[in-house]
């Protein structure tokens, strides 16, 4: 057996099983053949030990806590401070030089407004929808109104369908916050970057003109950089998923919205201030986190703990920093940063937290950049969405350029053996 070879003994047959090994060292088994040489299949529910495919976009080290996109530190893309560039990068494997870059920002201008009649839709959704379930639904809407949707158009067309969805989503986002709140629409401007840009559709308004202040746009640059992407996370499988059946892209992004509303997933930043509101209704942080660690008790500490992660996640670390600066420099007083630093720091120190390797993740101090912003809550998810699509196009197209076969696990039956009806019907 070679050393590139794990042999696997199971009723009385040796199966060699190869060896695969990644860039940074992580090693797997392909189990791919086993079902058919041996009749087994592996299990692993939730895929807590199952690598599901080969990829070049994001390096994640759990115990480690770093992030690379494309091999380069977030902490570097963080002071390069463009999200433009970093989308651009996720999506083309590398950072664009200047021209490149002129003409990403084209095509982004090029394709910042919506179909007109696309407008339309806002209006027949209730009062109080969430923007989440809105803003799926309008990205889900675009193959109706951009159809060379099939992949190959795609697969020709990727460069105008990326920045169309990029552009689009930041467009959309802020016309759904518009309508929410009843104040008429403000569109797009060519002569602003991509996050000032949103922060004027999304605040300015004909009686009172809103002023776009840089370091506004500097952290929302940040915020958007560190949740561009996570390699591979409940909705970028959820992106791959539908991708591997074909399905076209507008759809399957729209897929990946709707899997990261959950609240276990990105619907957290906005669970997150509501638990730091409620441990401050409370008034204790002690009996919050006697409530969390309490098994019969749902309820979680919101904003901790990862999947990945079993040590600081870099991005929190980052966020951290960066709130404590904006809101310094901005003036802002929020009594919930308070309560947010108390939280960390008791749950840091106890050892139901430590033995299980929870720390903050990166929803746990972005929703309070977000509010020093004036974003509202129902909009945090919205946000991270925004931030993740460049994530999710670069996942699709690197799994429609690969040879990826239709994803269909398998299952371990445990219902009923073969059994009839015996009633008599007639
Ligand atoms: N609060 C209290 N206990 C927790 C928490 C938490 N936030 N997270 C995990 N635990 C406990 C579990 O109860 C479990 O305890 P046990 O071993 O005594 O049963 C143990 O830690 C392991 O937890 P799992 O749920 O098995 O860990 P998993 O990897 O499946 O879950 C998850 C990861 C979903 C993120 C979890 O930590 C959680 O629910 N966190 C709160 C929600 C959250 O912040 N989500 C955002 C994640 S980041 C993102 O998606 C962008």
């Amino acid at each position: 057996m070679s050393e590139n070879q794990a042999l696997l003994r199971i009723e009385g047959q040796d199966i060699p099983l190869s060896i695969v090994q990644g860039t940074e060292g992580e090693k797997a088994i392909m189990i791919s053949g086993l079902r058919q040489k041996t009749g087994y299949v592996t299990l692993d529910p939730s895929f807590m030990n199952t690598a599901a495919c080969f990829s070049k976009i994001t390096y994640v080290n759990g115990e480690k806590g770093v992030l690379r996109y494309r091999g380069i530190p977030v902490e570097e893309l963080v002071k390069i401070g463009s999200f433009v560039q970093t989308a651009y990068l996720l999506v083309h494997g590398d950072l664009p030089d200047e021209e490149q870059k002129r003409s990403f920002s084209a095509l982004l201008n090029q394709h910042s407004l919506i179909h007109e009649d696309m407008r339309h839709f806002f209006d027949s959704f209730p009062r109080g929808a969430h923007p989440m379930h809105i803003l799926s639904t309008m990205i889900n809407a675009l193959a109706a109104f951009y159809p060379n949707v099939d992949l190959l158009s795609l697969a020709e067309d990727i460069e105008i369908s990326s920045a169309r969805l990029i552009s689009m989503i930041r467009t959309m986002a802020a016309m759904a916050y518009k309508k929410s709140i009843g104040e008429p629409i403000v569109y797009p401007r060519r002569d602003l970057s991509y996050c000032a840009n949103f922060l004027n559709m999304m605040f300015d308004s004909p009686v009172a003109p809103y002023e776009i202040h840089p370091e506004t746009v500097r952290i929302l640059n940040t915020l958007l950089i560190l949740h561009a992407d996570h390699e591979q996370n409940c909705s970028t499988t959820a992106v791959r998923t539908l991708g591997s059946a074909q399905v076209n892209l507008y759809a399957t992004i729209s897929a990946g919205i709707s899997a990261l509303s959950g609240p276990l997933h990105g619907g957290a930043n906005q669970a997150v201030v509501e638990m730091f509101r409620t441990i401050r209704k409370v008034g204790s942080v002690k009996t919050f986190l006697e409530q969390v660690k309490d098994k019969s008790n749902p309820q979680r500490l919101m904003g901790f703990g990862h999947r990945v992660y079993k040590t600081f996640d870099p991005r929190a670390k980052l966020i951290k920093q960066e709130c404590h600066n904006y809101l310094s420099r901005m003036h802002i007083n929020d009594p919930l940063l308070d309560i947010a630093l108390e939280v960390e720091e008791a749950a840091l120190n106890d050892e139901y937290f430590v033995s299980r390797n929870l720390y903050p993740n990166v929803d746990f101090y972005s929703g309070i950049v977000y509010r020093a912003i004036g974003i509202p809550e129902n909009m945090f998810t919205v946000m991270f969405a925004l931030a993740r699509l460049p994530g999710w196009i670069a996942h699709w197209r690197e799994m429609i350029g690969t040879d990826t076969k239709i994803v269909r696990p398998r299952q371990i039956y445990t219902g009923h053996s073969l059994r009839h009806d015996e009633r008599n019907w007639r």
